[in-house]
């Protein structure tokens, strides 16, 4: 969407801070020994106690509130009393919602506890990579100038990308124009992004992997070669200079 009226900021403003509390929570809920179904079922509350309904819920049917991947799940884990967290498991938890006709989106992974795989570098790589795309975006820039960015600084960090998921733009709907914020420069794409535009940019730094495939569950994507992937997003506003950070409560760059 974009954002004219001072009411459609605050509106934008309260459906991020519902996500991004979420998410903060649950990554402060999440411990050895509870399943990923205990961890989304605490998330499905807090969005409702905010008033604000599971996105991937209400638009794609998600069985849960939230998605949750764990470890060579790439993105759109579902919620299972059967996985049961472990220490030092890469965890990634997407909270999208809507709150009074606005829609937001955000993401991240982490560690829980220690870091028994020597993940870390890839999750500090993937938020890293995440605060220079965002730093780089403004009015007239064009889409492919921030995938170029990221795929380079993953590069440079020893990682792949994920070619076929992308950001997005989001703010009256999960998923608007313009639709693919990907993570490579698609010399195809010659959008540009636009003053006042709500738009949710997310990385996926892998650490062999270039696509993410469908597994049997019909929702669950596991990346092509293998390996692991971490993921970072925030909703922003596009402005003239540095962007809008609607969900910087998340605390994923903390
Ligand atoms: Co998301
Ligand atoms: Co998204």
């Amino acid at each position: 969407m974009s954002i004219t009226t001072e009411e459609q900021r605050v509106g934008m403003q309260e459906a991020s801070d519902a996500v991004a509390i979420t998410l903060k929570k649950m990554r402060e809920f999440a411990k050895p020994g509870i399943s990923t179904k205990e961890l989304d079922d605490y998330g499905g509350d807090l969005l409702a106690q905010m008033g604000a309904h599971s996105a991937p819920y209400l638009t794609y049917n998600f069985p849960g509130y939230t998605c949750i991947s764990v470890n060579e799940e790439v993105a759109h884990g579902i919620p299972s009393l059967d996985k049961i967290l472990k220490e030092g498991d890469l965890i990634n938890i997407d909270v999208s919602a809507e709150l009074n006709g606005y829609w937001a989106d955000n993401g991240g992974s982490f560690i829980l506890g220690e870091d028994l795989h020597g993940l870390g570098k890839l999750v500090e790589a993937s938020k890293e990579i995440l605060r220079k795309a965002i730093s780089n975006i403004k009015g007239g820039v064009k889409i492919s100038e921030i995938g170029r960015l990221i795929e380079t600084e993953a590069k440079k960090a020893g990682y792949t990308v994920i070619k076929n998921l992308t950001g997005h733009g989001v703010g009256r709907s999960l998923h608007e124009e313009p639709h693919e914020i990907a993570n490579y420069c698609d010399r195809y794409n010659t959008t540009r992004f636009k003053k006042n535009s709500v738009v949710a940019v997310e990385t996926f730094i892998s650490t062999r992997s270039t696509i993410a495939d469908t597994q049997a569950d019909g929702w669950t994507l596991h990346g092509n070669k293998g390996g692991f992937v971490a993921q970072h997003e925030h909703t922003i506003m596009v402005t003239g200079g540095q962007p809008v950070i609607f969900t910087a409560q998340n605390g994923i760059w903390d």
